[in-house]
């Protein structure tokens, strides 16, 4: 298969390319370095620097490559709390860039998206959330997850293409290889916040809130190790070029740690300081996947748990000493 994987220097992207250039698949990366690293893109892949809402850049590439068979979709923000404070920023990158990645894509007769979307799309969910269950975000993140999701719905029936959405949960870690990982200046998300205050590079853990509606009082998420996720993508992008239907699919492991389990899961490697604070604006209870449709669809099933998860953001860590 020959890929587009747009958003492909940053975390996740850098992931999926790694997996697809082990199954022996083309690659070409198209990434606007703003959260991307250059040096996460695999040498064997074709690095093509660009920003989703420059249209004349993607034509240029469809040009090119007019022989792409799918194209992956990693070039969103993705923190919550930010899109919070900065709505018009995810509205213009998540959902604009979209929409201007659809029009190239539909002018160059390119037929297949792969599109990251995420479980903030359920909002408030009861517990294990299924595709079908209603859309109702609480942040800016998600809803601009769930309006492009929607966009990508419509256009694709509109023009006789097809699109697989995944439904992210709580992705962390790194790969074996220890050569990606979520590199970032000021990180907020748990695992990596929590590594780094095992490493010394900040005092404590805050953990934001012990007083939800969940067993010990702390969030509940579902976390998923990146190479599990980098995988999924590219079973998902050979069902679609193999005549798949156009789906939506939830990318988890059925199980939910709260925010503590995870404090002492990083406590297993050493000397960990936490402390409860407020909430953070933005935060459901509960969020846990039900993975059974991609266990279905893709015969997809993660390997690896929670504390491989920790581990492997540890080791990334410590390469890194920051
Ligand atoms: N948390 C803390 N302290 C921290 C960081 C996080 O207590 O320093 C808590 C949060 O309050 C939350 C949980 O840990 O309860 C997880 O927070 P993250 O920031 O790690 O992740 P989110 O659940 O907010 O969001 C992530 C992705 C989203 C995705 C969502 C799906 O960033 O893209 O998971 O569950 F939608």
């Amino acid at each position: 298969m020959k890929v587009l994987v747009v958003g492909g220097a940053g975390y996740i992207g850098s992931h999926a390319v790694l997996e697809l250039i082990k199954k022996q698949h083309e690659v070409i990366v198209f990434d606007n370095l703003t959260s991307g690293f250059e040096d996460m893109v695999s040498e064997q892949a074709t690095l093509i620097i660009g920003d989703i809402r420059d249209k004349s850049a993607l034509d240029a590439v469809f040009k090119e490559h007019n022989d792409i068979d799918v194209v992956m979709h990693f070039a969103a923000k993705i923190v919550v709390p930010e899109s919070v404070e900065k709505p018009l920023e995810y509205y213009s990158n998540n959902v604009e860039g979209v929409r201007v990645l659809l029009e190239s894509m539909q002018e160059h007769n390119i037929k297949n998206i792969v599109f990251s979307s995420t479980a903030a799309v359920y909002g408030e969910a009861s517990g294990v959330c299924f595709e079908d269950d209603p859309t109702q975000p609480i942040n800016p993140y998600g809803e601009t997850k769930l309006a492009t999701e929607r966009m990508i719905k419509w256009v694709t029936q509109a023009y006789g293409m097809k699109y697989l959405i995944f439904r992210y949960f709580n992705v962390a870690g790194a790969d074996q290889s220890l050569k990606v990982g979520l590199k970032k200046d000021q990180l907020t998300h748990l695992i990596p916040v929590a590594i780094q205050a095992l490493i010394g590079l900040r005092e404590k853990l805050l953990i934001y809130g012990d007083d939800y509606d969940t067993e010990d009082g702390t969030c509940v998420r579902d976390y998923i190790h990146v190479s599990d996720l980098a995988y999924a993508h590219v079973l998902g992008a050979t069902y679609l070029k193999d005549g798949g239907q156009s789906t939506t699919i939830n990318l988890g492991s059925n199980q939910g740690y709260s925010v503590l389990d995870v404090a002492k899961t990083v406590q297993k490697i050493g000397d960990m300081t936490y402390e409860i604070t407020e909430r953070r604006p933005g935060d459901p209870a509960k969020l846990i996947a039900s993975n059974e449709k991609a266990k279905k669809l893709l015969h997809w099933e993660p390997k690896y748990g929670l504390e491989d998860i920790v581990n492997s953001d540890f080791e990334f860590r410590k390469t890194l000493k920051k």
